[in-house]
């Protein structure tokens, strides 16, 4: 693989896994995003809720002190013992209420608004009592409560332990409203829950408030009662989730917020921002916040006093730590699902592009085998798509091709053997040519010289027959006379021989059956065969078809067949003579001996003319005359042997 060439698999792989990826980390920032707000959204939304929870609480806490103390200015005896001027007895009872029902401050003014009895100091008495709900109540004749700041200098004539109790330190806050460089050190004021109710005589005028207060600073029992009824006591981790914080002003009076040591956190003051929209606009303000030890989503808004000023806030927090805690744990899981749908994605974009590319490599693959040759390859068929459908054209083109090439190797050995066929045949032709060549050329001389010695051989003959009559007594001459006429005799026949060999007459052709002429051959022979124990086997069939030939032409070529293979077989044996059909144009006549068979090296001169094994008992003519003839018939003459066993002499003729 080169720089250049990135595989069609990795491209694909690399291309899903960039959009994969991308795709992720987009999903992942939005979704980490929505996460995040969506689990701070729906703490503020709690933080809310149970502000307004808090408020309710707080709200129901001064009509619950409403309600004791204008049922309490409703009783008899107090209107009666107001009446009676019996101090005392006020002091008594009232001092039980207030324990009873645990307030800071009970006292009882006349119709003035001044003190008649202070449960908390017996001895005072005849001050005007200076709280708005008291003015309240004398101007409207009804009773009234609310969240109230009564100054320190006010506050010390409730006595020296509730001056001391409403004693708040300042401590330096970061990010606080910056203080006065004047202002004092501590908070003496301090706030109330109050509540004051009429107390009517018998003729319906008024005679008396009755003013009962709750003291908030130092005084935990408000806040912790929000905080119960608002978070049920829930902790995470080992901390309170939720906190209530009763400001005044700016300055945390009354907390359940406590620094790492344990105590409440009084003394600390709001932040700037909160200072600002809270006791300046008077709106309420929500976010997350860092309270004395740790970090809490925070909900804020005002207290007001009788007269709607803003004196004070009321504050619900509640602690960060489990939404962050959700959120980080929401964020892990998304990301773990995130990551594994990568995976899967990835995973899956790798065995699609595997599966896409592999018959691909397949079809490469196969390509080069079928390009070096190997026709039989086939690409394994996976699928019916596209490239299932590549792969199987491709398949069907290799066998096309198998059977193209297939073909043309047949057609070259067809060719092969057609050449070799043809040369064969032109070996032979030009043998054939060759040698009837040679007879011809022969022939001329032969019949020159046979015809130049005849006329001096029958002249010879004749006197030799003469010389024999005349001496036909003389038994001297006798036997030398006779070898004369006897050998002048076989120069006669071998010059007739000579003659018929040269003459080529043309043949007298006539169409006739073959059959009659190997039949007339064999017994014109058969005397000289029983003498040499030679049984001759003439299985020669009927029925062939005509052959047009000169029929003693052909008689003298079966005879001189016949006299070969009588002389091949001088202790006996078989020759066996068979006709038939070869091919659609020839007959075929074989003669079979089991004669002594003829050398190879010998075989391919037995067609020449004066070729003899026989010394002076052959003529070396039969088979080359019986060739000349059988080509004047366009027919041919086949000898094959094999020494010691046999030969087999053929002889076609064409019937058409
Ligand atoms: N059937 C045969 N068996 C063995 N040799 C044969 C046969 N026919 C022919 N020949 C051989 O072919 C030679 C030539 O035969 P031919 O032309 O008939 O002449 P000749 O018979 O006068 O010898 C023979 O001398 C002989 O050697
Ligand atoms: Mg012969």
């Amino acid at each position: 693989m080169n720089a250049k060439f990135t595989s069609l698999k990795t491209r694909l792989i690399v291309h899903f896994s960039v959009v994969i990826l991308v795709g992720a980390a987009l999903y992942v920032i939005f979704g980490v995003r929505l996460i995040g707000t969506t689990v701070i959204r729906q703490a503020q939304d709690k933080v809310k809720l149970d502000l307004n929870t808090a408020r309710e609480v707080y709200r129901g806490e001064i009509a619950t002190l409403k309600q004791t103390v204008r049922l309490t200015a409703e009783r008899f005896f107090l209107r009666d013992s107001i009446q009676n001027g019996e101090r005392h007895t006020l002091l008594a009872e009232l001092e039980r209420i207030r324990r009873r029902e645990s307030l800071d401050m009970l006292n009882l003014t006349d119709g003035e608004g001044r003190v008649i009895v202070k449960t908390q100091r017996p001895g005072v008495y005849g001050d005007r009592l200076e709280r708005d709900t008291v003015d309240w109540a004398i101007t409207h004749k009804t009773a009234a409560a609310s969240t109230q700041v009564i100054p320190g200098e006010i506050l010390e004539k409730e006595g020296t332990a509730i001056a001391e109790q409403a004693r708040v330190k300042v401590i330096d806050t970061p990010r606080a409203y910056p203080r006065p460089a004047a202002a004092p050190g501590e908070e003496r004021a301090g706030m109330v829950i109050g509540a004051a109710a009429p107390i009517f005589d018998r003729g319906g005028a008024l005679t008396g408030v009755l003013c009962g207060e709750t003291l908030l600073n130092h005084g935990y029992s408000m806040v912790d009662k929000v905080k119960a009824i608002v978070f049920k006591g829930e902790k995470y981790k080992g901390k309170d989730i939720g906190t209530v914080t009763v400001f005044l002003k700016d300055l945390r009076i009354s907390t359940n917020v406590c620094t790492s040591d344990g105590k409440r956190a009084v003394g600390t003051r709001v932040s700037r921002d909160v200072y600002n929209r809270v006791l300046v606009e008077g709106l309420p303000w929500t976010g997350r916040a860092f309270v004395v030890n740790g970090w809490y989503i925070t909900a804020y808004e005002p207290l007001r006093n009788l007269a709607g000023e803003i004196v004070g806030i009321l504050y619900v927090g509640v602690l960060e730590a489990p939404y962050i805690d959700l959120k980080n744990r929401v964020i892990f899981y998304f990301f773990g699902i995130t990551l594994l749908c990568v995976v899967l994605l990835i995973g899956t974009a790798y065995f699609t592009a595997a599966r896409t590319t592999r018959p691909l490599n397949a079809l490469t693959r196969a390509a080069g085998k079928v390009a070096h040759g190997d026709l039989d390859y086939r690409v394994p068929v996976e699928s019916g798509d596209e490239t299932g459908q590549l792969s199987e054209a491709f398949n069907r083109m290799t066998a096309d091709l198998e059977k193209m090439t297939e073909g043309y190797r047949e057609l070259n050995r067809t060719l092969e053997n057609r050449i070799e066929e043809k040369s064969m045949e032109l070996e032979e032709a030009r043998d054939r040519l060759v040698q009837s060549e040679k007879l011809s050329g022969l022939g001329k001389m032969a019949a020159g010289v046979a015809h130049e010695i005849n006329n001096p051989l029958t002249s010879i003959l004749i006197n030799a027959h003469l010389l024999k009559e005349e001496l036909n007594a003389e038994p001297r001459f006798a036997e030398n006379l006779k070898i004369i006429v006897d050998e002048t005799a076989r120069c006669a026949s071998i010059v007739k021989d000579l003659l018929a060999f040269s003459r080529q007459t043309p043949p007298r052709i006539v169409s006739g059956d073959i059959r009659p002429v190997v039949e007339k051959a064999v017994l014109l022979l058969k005397n000289q065969a029983s003498l040499q124990k030679v049984t001759v086997f003439n299985e020669s069939a009927a029925g062939l078809p005509n052959v047009k030939m000169d029929a003693g032409k052909i008689e003298q070529v079966f005879t001189n067949i016949i006299l070969n293979a009588l002389d091949a077989m001088p202790g006996g044996g078989g020759l066996f003579i068979t006709t038939g059909l070869t091919g659609d144009r020839f007959i075929a006549v074989t003669f079979r001996d089991e004669g002594c068979g003829i050398p190879a090296k010998v075989l391919t001169k037995v067609f020449d003319p004066f070729f003899t094994t026989k010394g002076v008992k052959g003529t070396g003519l039969g088979l080359s005359v019986s060739y000349g003839i059988v080509e004047q018939h366009g027919g041919r003459m086949d000898i094959r042997s094999e020494e010691g066993k046999g030969t087999t002499v053929t002889v076609y003729l064409p019937f058409k």
